[in-house]
């Protein structure tokens, strides 16, 4: 297979949330280029079936809601690239009729699990003066819709840490990417309304979405740039969706 980008051979790679949607696709796309990679995620069996068609992937099963065990299983490893994408949303209630435990899920994983995960591998990229940082936020960091209050609140939470990173991060060759992606084509609506597929489908319904693919080429666009060059910022929306809450169905 031709390589879009440059050969990431001996790089080491970790993806979080590998087991779907995007984090796989972005897995995927770095082993093509070469990258040695850990796979990161709850469902250790998913992460088995990818990484036997991955060769040489490691699969990590990780909960990165769980600071001492990321830093157990990250924080001894050097990574050259590390993909944060776990990640999740639950329900589009009010917060005053919101649920305090989905609330904590979101929080706990998409804000304190990225941050735990941040803090496990960016002394090892700092100490070598090199490395890839690639935060998975959303347009919901950008932009608020209605019910999506306490997510989109966890993923301005993302844009605020990328920009913090880029402050704290600088002056060691650490390069801080976020990548912030409209609707993607992925389980994400299925765990938000907790398996009603049918609620899931209408999302996806009568639009063309974003593939988890195309975000995955937006990374590794920009962890494929010469050294001196740090994407920033990189935010990809559907043709047909103009805002959190402008979107063309047919
Ligand atoms: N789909 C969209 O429209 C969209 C748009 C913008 C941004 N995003 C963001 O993209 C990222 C990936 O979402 P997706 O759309 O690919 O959804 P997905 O298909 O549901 O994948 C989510 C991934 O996150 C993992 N994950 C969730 N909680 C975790 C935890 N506590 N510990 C470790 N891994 C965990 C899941 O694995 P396990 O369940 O096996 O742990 C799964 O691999 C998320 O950060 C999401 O907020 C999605």
């Amino acid at each position: 297979m031709q390589k879009p980008y440059a050969d990431l051979s001996g790089k080491h790679a970790l993806v979080t949330g590998a087991s779907s949607g995007i984090g796989r696709a972005i897995a995927t796309q770095l082993h093509h280029q070469g990258a040695e990679l850990v796979i990161a995620a709850r469902r250790l069996e998913r992460l088995e079936e990818l990484a036997s068609e991955l060769s040489g992937a490691r699969p990590l099963a990780l909960d990165v809601r769980d600071p001492s065990a990321v830093q157990a299983a990250l924080g001894q490893e050097s990574f050259d690239i590390v993909v944060a994408n776990a990640g999740l949303g639950r329900g589009l209630d009010s917060i005053q009729e919101g649920s305090i435990e989905d609330w904590s899920a979101m929080l706990d994983t998409n804000v304190k699990g990225l941050l735990s995960t941040i803090r496990a591998t960016l002394p090892a990229m700092i100490a070598k003066k090199s490395g890839d940082l690639v935060l998975i936020g959303s347009v919901a960091g950008r932009q608020v819709y209605p019910g999506g209050n306490v997510y989109c609140a966890s993923k301005h939470a993302v844009k605020a840490i990328y920009e913090a990173l880029r402050i704290d991060a600088f002056g060691n060759r650490v390069r801080i990417t976020t990548v912030d992606p409209g609707i993607v084509e992925t389980e994400f609506s299925l765990v938000r309304f907790r398996g009603d597929e049918e609620r899931a489908r209408g999302v996806y319904e009568g639009l063309q979405a974003l593939q988890p693919d195309d975000v995955a080429d937006a990374v590794l666009w920009a962890v494929t740039r010469p050294a001196h060059v740090n994407i920033g910022e990189i935010v990809l929306w559907p043709t047909d969706q103009a805002s959190t809450t402008l979107v063309r169905r047919q």
